[in-house]
């Protein structure tokens, strides 16, 4: 009997108590591997002491402050360590609760730029088919997750778009150049900018790497170079949402860093806090805040828990040991031993049809018949059994089913913490491996 309303009504949950490290220990005694960190959140393991301690001692302080009159030794600190040094000329930060809530700050943000900077007529979004960016309206508009906009559709907003994903493994034709394929959606971009008219696009949405509905697929070389091209030309803003590749998951600090571009606005949520606190950012250009500041100084946008303290204490502890043990620089000595083990195991597998990704943010994806690329049918729940077999096996992965369109196909994402061990990587590859092949005899191949 529970009170909650959990995700569904039919879910039987088990009960976590606590965790150290890669494990989340069970009331019933077992202890599963947390191999993704939920949704790759978990960045520094569960069960650190010290990010316990400093938001101890925050709470004790001080818990609450409203941001209307105060602010907090904590979150100013968290805004210098993340923006001090500007990183590809980020240089203000809006401490937010969500992934969804950075989002919606960043599409608000975009508005009132344009507003502030005499074109309050720019009130168009473009984003991807394909693409999560939250589940609060404007963020599930921007989205293009189509099981999760589902119901909502009829509501949510006309004044978004989308248009093709940069996802090659399905949609770039065989013989296609890489130039050619960034060709081809950079004018299918262009056009979308045509059809909506001169002057009323504000900002074009993408995740740097597309993360929960197609499986860290990252972009091929010279698209995010091409697409801010044809924003620079229109005059719209780009805003790249790391919510879930940013902070270092990619191995780097942000996912652009290997794109050749930075955005104007930028989301960041999950590893910034590592799952001890709730809480994202959005990251503010010297261009947008020059616009704010020189206009009316107010962002018409704010929430009560905005730059908590107790939730700003644990993102500054998370990043300040992220940085003391050169964590990002153990994802990038550990993430080839990852994909190293994960092709041993599955490159010649019957049902993986792709091993991708970048960092410590891994996906598989799984297929009925990979000569064809035939996924399994929807109806078969490949990657939902695959996440209950998981949990059997003691491991938790992260799932995710309508990989190619919405509707079909199937991935699993691996998103260790960034100070997993190499002893611990070859644990969960091994108990991924059962657990593939157990569902695989579930759902049965043929
Ligand atoms: C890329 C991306 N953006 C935004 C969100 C929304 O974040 P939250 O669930 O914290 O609201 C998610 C969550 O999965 C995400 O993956």
């Amino acid at each position: 009997m529970t009170y909650l309303l959990h995700r569904s009504t039919r879910a039987k949950l088990d009960l976590g108590v606590s965790g150290k490290g890669i494990y989340i220990h069970l009331a019933d005694g077992r202890r599963v591997i947390d191999a993704s960190g939920g949704p790759a959140v978990a960045c520094i393991g569960h069960g650190n002491a010290r990010v316990a301690d400093a938001m101890a001692e925050q709470a004790k302080k001080i818990a609450f402050m409203h941001n209307m009159f105060f602010t907090s030794e904590p979150a100013e600190a968290l805004g210098e360590l993340l923006v001090g040094e500007e990183p590809g000329g980020l240089c203000r930060v809006f401490l937010v609760s969500s992934g969804s809530e950075a989002m919606e700050a960043c599409l608000k943000m975009a508005l009132q730029y344009h507003t502030e900077s005499g074109e309050p007529q720019r009130t168009h979004f473009i984003s991807r088919w394909q693409g999560y960016h939250g589940n609060t309206f404007g963020a599930l508009s921007a989205s293009g997750h189509r099981a999760r906009r589902s119901i909502y559709e009829p509501v949510l907003m006309q004044s978004f778009s989308h248009v093709s994903p940069c996802f090659p493994f399905h949609h770039k034709p065989d013989g296609q150049s890489d130039e050619n394929y960034v060709a081809t959606l950079a004018q299918e971009l262009e056009n979308e900018f045509a059809r909506v008219g001169p002057n009323r696009v504000a900002a074009f949405v993408a995740e740097t790497v597309v993360g929960a509905s197609t499986g860290c697929v990252t972009a091929v070389p010279g698209y995010f170079k091409a697409i801010r091209e044809v924003c620079d030309r229109h005059g719209a803003l780009l805003i790249l949402d790391e919510v879930m590749c940013g902070m270092g998951r990619t191995g780097r600090t942000h996912a652009w860093e290997y794109e050749g571009v930075s955005p104007d606005l930028q989301a960041v949520a999950k590893g910034m806090g590592g799952g001890y606190g709730s809480v994202g950012a959005m990251l503010i250009s010297r261009k947008v805040i020059e616009a704010l500041e020189n206009g009316t100084g107010v962002f018409v946008h704010g929430h009560t828990y905005q730059a908590h303290p107790v939730a700003a204490a644990a993102a500054l502890e998370v990043q300040r040991i992220i940085r003391e043990e050169d964590l990002i620089g153990n994802v990038q000595k550990l993430s080839p031993v990852l994909t190293g083990m994960l092709a041993d195991r599955f490159s010649q597998h019957p049902h993986v049809a792709d091993i991708r990704g970048r960092g410590f943010f891994i996906a598989l994806e799984f297929q009925q018949d990979r000569e064809t690329k035939t996924s399994f049918a929807p109806e078969r729940q490949f990657s939902d059994r695959l996440r209950r077999v998981g949990l059997e096996n003691g491991i938790a992965i992260y799932p995710n089913g309508g990989t190619i369109d919405g509707a079909r196909g199937d991935h699993v994402i691996i998103a260790p913490p960034f100070n997993v061990t190499a002893g611990e990587i070859e644990e969960i590859v091994s108990r991924l491996e059962r657990s593939i092949n157990k569902t695989v005899e579930l759902v049965g191949a043929a």
